[in-house]
């Protein structure tokens, strides 16, 4: 507190409404899009009875969408994977819900236990594996939406010798 300042609140700040924001409908921010991921998973009401697990092929589910976003649910069974890829123009936040999956970049490679997330940038390149014995579910927030997810084949052979 500046005890310079003439300035002082009087009474309670609540009070005075018109002086608030208001709390926003939709996140904006990358703190709120983590935000709204954890809160999401936090509430397994919303989407523990959605979750399918397919082994002829990669399951996943549109949760949600708002202005800009998107909110996708996926699940992995022990041995799938995305492959090597990045996420065009949008930027992301990946949760693990259940479960346990593997984050490899040309960096190398990460173990993402339950409540685990990674926010990342547009143009950032990694692939996603279930390498353990047990199913898993993932929540994904894309800012834009995701319209394009390039596959980097050619430099899948490289990153999985490096890690
Ligand atoms: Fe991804």
């Amino acid at each position: 507190m500046n005890s310079d300042s003439d300035l002082q609140i009087a009474g309670d700040l609540l009070e005075v409404q018109h002086l608030l924001r208001p709390a926003r409908e939709h996140p904006t921010t990358v703190a709120e899009f983590v935000g709204l991921a954890r809160a999401i998973a936090a509430d397994r009401a919303q989407w523990a009875h959605l979750v399918r697990y397919d082994t002829t092929t990669r399951w996943y589910h549109r949760l949600r969408t708002g202005p800009g976003y998107e909110v996708w649910l996926l699940s992995w069974v022990p041995g799938q994977g995305s492959g090597l890829h990045d996420h065009g123009l949008s930027s992301g936040v990946l949760t693990v819900l259940d479960g346990e999956l593997t984050e490899r970049t040309d960096r190398g490679k990460r173990t993402l236990g339950s409540g685990a997330q990674r926010v990342f940038a547009p143009g950032y390149v990694h692939e996603v594996v279930n390498d353990s014995l047990e199913p898993a579910v993932s929540l994904h927030v894309y800012y834009p939406g995701l319209t394009d997810m390039p596959m980097h084949t050619a430099q899948c052979a490289a990153v999985r010798a490096a890690v």
